[in-house]
């Protein structure tokens, strides 16, 4: 079958990849979707099982440093659309091994973007009808001050006047919001230098089903479950802006297609929590779909050791990609973080799955001298 399009989307089997890729297998049967994933620890082919045997998927276990694989997969699947996630995505492994992150992240966008470069610049059309989403975290910015710690008249966000905006200068503080910002300079670079058709944008905290869990709200709900301590770093007054995944892939669908070249685009729900005060969401949540009294799990709130450099405050400002694109969140918090948390419960071996074995280990050692 010719498809109408050939489209790489790297880091697919890990958290929000799976949804991406979800989202543009079931929306366009003419496009082929080729999920191209090492599946380090993170990545993870049963977030994908509902669409695994369509006939515009495709899977290529593949590391996006091999540079020769890069340019042979180009080729095969006469690509002309990428969409970039492969990363190594956690805070703080960054911190116990930054080279990691510098290799994937730096080298591996690299070698990506390169291998486009080649393929493409050796097409009679060169770059025309092609593209190179890069998707980035909005940790690059740094982090903004908690100047109003009280929040609004109802005690939520804003936390503070200040927003990351597109124009926001770079300021990364922790190895893994360094290698991120390091890839998105490349990709920006690859435009200015070679024409390249490329698009970044930057996002809030993503939350929803399929996400690791060693990340906050999959872990926090599964500690829960098996009563397990809840490590909260410092005071818990960090505060998050946070976005219901499939929230994400809609944008990312949206600026893939509509997207204008060259820019970038903030993605963001205008949902700023502080820590502690969604953890008392997931406690109150999980208590009561469990049938447990109300309060039940709050002695399970253990303040461990903060993170070093632990940025205090992100916030998005979204209002480029809703002015310019019509973007909007589909979903209220309360109902994403019911619908997640009802996930996490539904689909206990999904979980038991990845926290049996390997897992332990690394969860243990995270919290060796906490
Ligand atoms: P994740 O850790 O859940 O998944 C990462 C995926 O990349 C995994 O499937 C993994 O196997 C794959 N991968 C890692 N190294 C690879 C390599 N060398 N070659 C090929 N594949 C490799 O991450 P996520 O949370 O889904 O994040 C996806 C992207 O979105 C990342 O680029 C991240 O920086 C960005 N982002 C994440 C969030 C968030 O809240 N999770 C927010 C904004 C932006
Ligand atoms: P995380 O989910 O790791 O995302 P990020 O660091 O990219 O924002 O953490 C979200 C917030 O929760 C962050 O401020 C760190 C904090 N946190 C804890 O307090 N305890 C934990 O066990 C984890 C994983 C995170």
């Amino acid at each position: 079958m010719e498809f109408k399009r050939n489209i790489i989307i790297t880091g697919g089997a890990g958290f929000i990849g799976s949804h991406v890729v979800r989202l543009f297998v079931n929306k366009y049967p003419d496009y082929r979707i080729i999920n191209l994933d090492k599946l380090t620890y993170a990545g993870n082919l049963a977030n994908l099982v509902d669409i695994e045997n369509s006939p515009n998927y495709v899977f290529v276990k593949a590391d996006i440093c091999d540079y020769e694989k890069m340019t042979e997969l180009m080729n095969t699947y006469n690509v002309d659309g990428i969409i970039h996630l492969a990363a190594e995505s956690h805070v703080d492994r960054s911190i116990k091994d930054p080279f990691t992150f510098a290799r994937t992240n730096v080298m591996g966008t690299l070698s990506l973007l390169q291998a486009a470069k080649v393929y493409w610049e050796s097409l009679p059309e060169r770059y025309e009808g092609k593209r190179f989403y890069h998707i980035s975290t909005d940790e690059v910015y740094g982090a903004l001050s908690l100047t109003n710690p009280a929040g609004d008249e109802n005690g939520r966000g804003p936390y503070g006047p200040d927003f990351f905006f597109e124009t926001t200068k770079y300021n990364p503080h922790s190895p893994y919001s360094a290698s991120k910002a390091g890839s998105d300079h490349f990709v920006r670079a690859f435009h200015d230098t070679y024409g390249m058709p490329t698009i970044v944008t930057n996002c809030s905290n993503n939350y929803g089903p399929y996400q690791f869990p060693e990340k906050l709200i999959p872990l926090f709900i599964n500690n829960i479950r098996h009563r397990k301590p809840l490590p909260v770093y410092g005071k818990g007054e960090n505060v998050r802006d946070w976005l219901y995944v499939v929230d994400h892939a809609r944008a990312i669908d949206l600026i893939f297609h509509e997207g204008k070249v060259a820019e970038t685009y903030n993605i963001g729900g205008f949902n700023e929590w502080k820590n502690i005060d969604i953890i008392h969401v997931i406690i109150k949540t999980v208590d009561r779909l469990l049938g447990n009294p109300e309060g039940h799990s709050l002695d399970l709130i253990t303040y461990v050791t903060d993170r070093m450099g632990h940025d205090l405050r992100y916030a998005i400002d979204s209002n480029k990609l809703k002015n310019e694109l019509g973007w909007e969140p589909s979903l209220q918090f309360e109902e994403g973080i019911e619908k997640t948390v009802r996930w996490y419960l539904d689909n206990q071996e999904w979980m038991d799955n990845i926290t049996s074995g390997e897992y332990e280990k690394y969860y243990e050692s995270m919290y060796q001298g906490r």
